[in-house]
């Protein structure tokens, strides 16, 4: 019997090395797995801020499949959107769970890009030689965005209406080609039906297509450098006989077993969000947005989502709507050039003297402060300090070059600690 059992594996296995033969001679899969898997070698000592670029890519596979699921009964008309939504979240069997899961998942893919961006600032990720792995985030970040901001017309709720009027509208305080452009974008004098149609086709195949081909390059291009590390240290230079880095470990199966645990932490978090919040109290899913979008009647404070509100803050933190668009435009723009920016040759944080520490700390509190004064009527002090803040979130960047010239840092080791 147990001999009969061995026979089957052998011939088992016999089967499958053939099967992996055959694909080897007609696609690399093997030379594929090794190069970004089993033979991909990151630093020993990643910490928990190494597992936001694994969690974004278990997001937008979320976001998706459940995408795909939505659209199968959503109807991108302006006379049915708004009673399609409901229909899947009343009707259709589980439909309620998969647009929370979409809707919630979009909430939790900017927290985690937001953090996973953090990460770089802290570690000096965007430093030579990863410049592009952050040029290409950068193109990822903003195709986000655009994503966020398609989806969110598609509900045809109040505020999904009133949002795209306001950001729309934006583009008519351009000089000269202003009021024209805003028109080409609507396709209509106003948000109408055809406005809604391009969103949706947007939203579901432009911007994920060339999402999904960003998150490729990116990581082809990451693991073309390697990966850096809390310490900031190239793990390349220190390499040992056979030509593997010594502080490196493979990434399969070392870095994908720690990989695991943090997306089953991060699982249990989000299903209890979708579970028992979904809502998140008006700020993942707005409460003007449960009433049919409405040309005539205007939500008492327009607001978008949680994540764009930093730079809402900053567009009404100006006093002329040209002034106040230029700024928010050089907000999402300026980090962009942050790789050129940082003069500073320690990478990380850990290493680096006390200005970019206080720099990068005033910075992380104004974006979470401009964050909620975003959400606030642009009113008296709230307006006041959007100015102080917005200040202060620009200047990190334009003084950048200033005070990481000559910051006095710390011996960097030349291998990774802990
Ligand atoms: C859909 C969104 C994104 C996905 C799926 C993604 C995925 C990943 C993955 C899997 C890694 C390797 C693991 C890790 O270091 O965490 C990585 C690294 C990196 N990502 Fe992203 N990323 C995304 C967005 C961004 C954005 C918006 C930026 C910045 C603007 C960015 C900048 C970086 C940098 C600099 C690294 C290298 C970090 C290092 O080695 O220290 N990524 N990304």
């Amino acid at each position: 019997m147990a001999a009969r059992e061995s026979d089957i594996t052998a011939r088992l296995e016999r089967g499958m090395s053939s099967l992996v033969d055959w694909i080897d001679a007609r696609f690399p899969m093997t030379k594929l797995i090794k190069e970004h898997a089993t033979e991909y070698y990151a630093s020993k000592n990643f910490n928990f801020w190494y597992g936001f670029g694994v969690l974004a890519t278990v997001i937008l596979v979320l976001q998706i499949v459940t995408g795909i699921f939505l659209t199968m009964n959503y109807k991108p008309s302006a006379a049915e959107a708004f009673a399609s939504v409901e229909y899947i979240m009343r009707d259709v069997e589980w439909g309620w769970l998969i647009r929370y899961l979409h809707s919630t998942g979009a909430s939790a893919f900017f927290v985690v890009v937001y953090l996973h961006m953090f990460r770089a600032l802290l570690y000096g990720s965007y430093k030579k030689p990863r410049e592009l792995v952050w040029l290409i985030g950068m193109a990822i970040y903003l195709c986000m965005m655009a994503e966020g901001f398609f989806g969110y017309l598609l509900p045809w709720g109040n505020m999904s209406y009133w949002g795209a009027q306001v950001i729309v509208s934006l583009f008519g305080a351009l000089p000269v080609i202003g009021e024209g452009l805003a028109e080409w974008i609507r396709g209509d004098f106003y948000i109408s039906d055809i406005t809604l149609n391009r969103f949706f086709a947007f939203h579901v195949i432009a911007v994920p297509i060339m999402l999904l081909l960003l998150v490729t390059v990116h990581i082809m291009a990451l693991h073309e450098v390697g990966s850096n590390n809390p310490d900031g240290i190239e793990i390349k230079e220190h390499k040992d006989a056979s030509g593997k880095p010594i502080d490196g470990v493979a990434f399969h199966p070392y870095h994908t077993s720690k990989d695991l645990v943090i997306i089953v932490v991060f699982l249990i978090a989000f299903c209890a969000v979708v579970f028992f919040a979904p809502e998140m109290g008006g700020y993942f899913l707005e409460h003007a947005n449960f009433e049919p979008a409405n040309s005539l009647q205007t939500p008492e404070h327009i607001a978008p989502v949680w994540y764009f509100t930093p730079f809402y803050a900053i567009l009404r933190a100006f006093p002329s709507k040209l002034g106040g668009v230029a700024l928010m435009g050089l907000a999402v723009m300026l980090p962009i050039f942050m790789p050129w920016l940082d003069r500073c040759r320690v990478k990380s944080i850990r290493y680096r003297g006390w200005t970019y520490k206080l720099a990068l700390a005033t910075f992380a509190l104004s974006f979470l402060v401009l964050g909620f004064l975003g959400l606030q009527p642009a009113t008296g002090a709230y307006v006041t300090a959007a100015r102080v803040f917005t200040i202060l979130y620009l200047a990190f960047f334009i003084l950048m070059p200033f005070y990481t010239k000559n910051e006095t840092t710390k011996p960097v080791p030349t291998r990774v600690t802990k």
